[in-house]
């Protein structure tokens, strides 16, 4: 089971970002959890960050063949950008969307998602546990979707 995950823009400057809302946290730490979980959970993960909307649909057009989930945190463009949106609905790749922080109690601006009626699920508000969580749903659903295909 191969699993990609994305960090969009400004999840590079975590742990010295707006510490208050994101926590103190670097994403080296948090990609370096994410592969312990991966072994954990006996499937690898190819991670990726990029501040570039471009850059992240062209990994997201790369994806559909090679991953069989996505884990991504879209960032800024969480609410803005339909072609993200599009790029996840024409690989048709199954996508877990996540937030550090919860978008739902934060500015108006942030709480509409343009993934989010395109993903499985969304997790939002845990912190860099958010990213775990996310690397867990993306395997349960895809441990449950091939126990149902045996049938
Ligand atoms: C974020 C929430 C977004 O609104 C914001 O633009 C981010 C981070 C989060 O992880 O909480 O860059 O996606």
């Amino acid at each position: 089971m191969n699993i990609l995950v994305l960090h969009g823009p400004n999840l590079n400057l975590l742990g010295t970002r707006e510490t208050d809302v994101y926590g103190t946290v670097t994403l080296d730490k948090i990609n370096g959890e994410l592969e312990s979980l991966a072994r954990e959970l006996s499937v690898s993960v190819t991670v990726h960050q990029s501040n570039g909307e471009g850059e992240l649909v062209e990994w997201i057009q790369k994806a559909g063949g090679r991953y069989d989930a996505l884990v991504i945190n879209p960032g800024a463009y969480t609410h803005t950008s339909v072609a993200l949106r599009d790029a996840v609905a024409g690989v048709g790749i199954p996508t877990i969307e996540v937030h550090l922080s919860n978008i739902y109690r934060r500015e108006e601006f942030r709480q509409h998602s343009y993934i989010a009626g395109v993903a499985v699920g969304q997790i939002s508000g845990f912190g860099a546990d958010s990213y775990a969580l996310g690397l867990r749903a993306a395997v349960a659903h895809l441990r449950a979707q091939q126990a149902t295909a045996k049938k």
